[in-house]
């Protein structure tokens, strides 16, 4: 059934596990991480961002998650707006008939130039009242996502500040996030603690600590009553670079959040992690080898097949990683 973020993360902070909430844009994501909850009894978070929207249509994106729900009625799932640039965008979806959404205003409508806090403040009460006369909940942002080793926000074309990003506005100040949230309502929060959008987070092999754990423990403190959420948090899984690169792909060496970090975040309160980078890095290593491997091959059934179980697989091993797994039957 379709349920609201609210309800599913609360239990989520009762039972002390985190949710991937993975990207969705097709039908061979959504089946790939309904596959996984089913086989691991997990609850899922399908989210669609505005790009979502733009390659699959609303009307497409809201009928594949409803097409999960009927096709996995034991599974609770969650259907989330990510990365909303304004209240009007939170009010399109709410009509689409989300369950969440995100009101990102640490970011101007252009989804690039980073906001006031009073820009913030402003957007995400509109967001918060529209949304729970509704019964839909809010995730809020503060603090801009970018490397703390370059200050850049990771992605070429994707949500991401432009510029390079100051110490301070990479790291959400625990005293504004217990104000934000106390003026906001806002049922979960998306914090800056160190991970950025996309593949290229890291040019070298992570050793210790990469998120500022520090950080997440303090805000946690701050607003222990509200849902910490980490973006940016793909894994970028080494062996599916080398199958890209082994057949025809060129992508530079870089690296991901290790599963460590980001189990070390849900013990300090994250609860929702989202991944997409992971099931597109996978998925395009699955389609890549089936190609060069079965050259004759063209019923995209074959390679689409290929790159579902990939995803699958991704989905599994998070569900199993972050305590999700088993947590579905009693939500
Ligand atoms: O936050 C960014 C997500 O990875 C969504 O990416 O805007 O290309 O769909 P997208
Ligand atoms: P990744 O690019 O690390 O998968 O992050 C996705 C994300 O934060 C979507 O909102
Ligand atoms: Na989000
Ligand atoms: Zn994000």
């Amino acid at each position: 059934p379709l349920i609201s973020m609210r309800q599913m993360l609360d239990h989520a902070a009762e039972h002390d596990y985190g949710i991937p909430a993975f990207n969705v844009n097709n039908l061979e994501q959504v089946r790939a991480i309904m596959m996984a909850a089913q086989a691991t009894n997990s609850p899922a978070i399908l989210q669609a961002s505005a790009g979502a929207r733009k390659y699959a249509g609303a009307p497409f994106l809201r009928h594949l998650i409803q097409a999960a729900i009927e096709e996995f009625p034991d599974i609770p799932v969650v259907m989330h707006q990510d990365h909303g640039t304004s209240p009007a965008v939170c009010q399109r979806s709410i009509q689409l008939g989300f369950s969440s959404v995100m009101m990102d205003g640490s970011l101007m409508e252009d989804g690039k130039t980073p906001s006031s806090y009073e820009y913030n403040l402003k957007v995400t009460q509109q967001a918060v009242a529209m949304a729970h006369a509704c019964g839909v909940s809010v995730e809020g942002e503060l603090g801009c996502l970018g490397s703390l080793e370059t200050g850049m926000a990771g992605e070429e074309d994707g949500v991401g500040a432009e510029g390079v990003l100051s110490h301070e506005q990479l790291l959400t100040d625990p005293e504004e996030a217990a104000d934000f949230v106390a003026k906001t309502q806002v049922d979960a929060l998306a914090i800056a603690c160190g991970t950025s959008h996309g593949a290229y987070k890291f040019t070298r092999p992570p050793t210790g600590d990469i998120l500022a754990i520090d950080r997440i423990k303090e805000i946690n403190r701050r607003i222990p009553n509200t849902h910490l959420v980490m973006h940016g948090s793909s894994s970028v899984p080494q062996d599916w670079l080398a199958v890209i690169n082994e057949f025809g792909g060129a992508i530079p060496e870089t690296y991901g959040v290790p599963v460590e970090q980001i189990q070390e975040g849900i013990k300090n309160g994250v609860r929702k992690v989202n991944i997409d980078t992971d099931l597109r890095l996978a998925s395009t290593g699955a389609i890549r080898r089936f190609m060069a491997e079965n050259p004759s091959e063209f019923d995209p059934r074959k390679y689409l097949a290929v790159s579902t179980q990939a995803m699958y697989e991704i989905c599994k091993a998070r569900y199993e990683a972050f305590n999700t797994a088993g947590q579905a039957s009693k939500i």
